[in-house]
């Protein structure tokens, strides 16, 4: 298949190499390539520059997030920085009609300036916006009306996602949520082609505020575990 990745993040790299791995032709989106392959230095999650990924990781086309999702014929993963990513999808609305949307962002507000802040290992918490009573996930939906959003990998790092059987033999759950039944298989034949054996449909695109809610409880059971532990959750039943 022909999948775009709009994001150039540590995340979206685990979906770019998984994809070109599995044999799928991937079309990388950044808001301006000569600028992301002009970078030198990390970004501020240590990660480094785009180049030396692409030099690792050749045959892979990097385009603005428009092209990207133009070359898609379907499955598009957002990776957009979860803050900017309804401005910077509803950009390129007319490009994503008719595909499917999996979007894992999460609205994430770094370095907030609040009354009860949440220290963490590696500094304050950032705080989720929207939250509670809208999601990401549903925000994204409303501004692209013709695009088909599921909610997906939210809640466990993207270096596992990728590879569920690198953490309890892949004994654990993904979640997925959607109004479009079709476009939740076509998200849960991706993760089944990843590694995944349980993959649970939470319902319709509201559900993305639990799931998104989630990244707290994650990030907590990451604090108490210690940098770099992979861990992920499994719904016993
Ligand atoms: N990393 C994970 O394992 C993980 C797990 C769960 C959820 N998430 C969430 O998923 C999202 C993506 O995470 P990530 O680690 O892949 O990447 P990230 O570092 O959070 O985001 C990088 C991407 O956001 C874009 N971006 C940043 N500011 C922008 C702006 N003002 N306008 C348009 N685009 C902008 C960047 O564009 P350029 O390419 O142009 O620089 C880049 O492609 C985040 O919300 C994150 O919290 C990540």
């Amino acid at each position: 298949m022909k999948i775009a990745v709009l994001g150039t993040g540590g995340g979206a790299r685990c979906h770019i190499a998984k994809l070109a791995g599995l044999g799928h032709e991937v079309h990388v989106g950044t808001r301006d390539p000569e600028a992301t392959l002009a970078r030198t230095e990390p970004d501020m999650m240590g990660t480094p520059p785009f180049k030396d990924f692409l030099a690792e990781h050749p045959g892979i086309t990097l385009h603005t997030f428009g092209e990207a999702a133009a070359a898609s014929d379907g499955l598009v993963i957002n990776g957009i920085d979860g803050h900017n990513a309804v401005a910077a999808l509803s950009a390129i609305a007319g490009r994503l009609a008719g595909k499917t949307l999996a979007d894992y962002a999460v609205p994430y507000i770094y370095n907030p300036d609040i009354e009860r802040p949440w220290p963490t290992p590696w500094g304050v918490n950032p705080i989720l916006d929207p939250c509670d009573s809208d999601s990401l996930g549903e925000q994204i939906q409303r501004a692209l009306p013709a695009t088909k959003v599921v909610k997906a990998f939210v809640t466990q790092e993207q270096a596992t996602v990728v590879d569920p059987k690198s953490i309890g033999g892949g004994d654990h759950t993904m979640f997925v949520a959607g109004e479009d039944s079709g476009a939740k298989q076509q998200v849960t034949d991706l993760l089944t082609s990843y590694g995944w054996s349980d993959v649970l449909d939470l319902g319709g695109i509201v559900a993305a505020r639990g799931m998104e809610m989630y990244a707290h409880m994650h990030g907590a059971i990451g604090f108490a575990l210690g940098f770099g532990t992979h861990f992920g959750i499994k719904v016993v039943r």
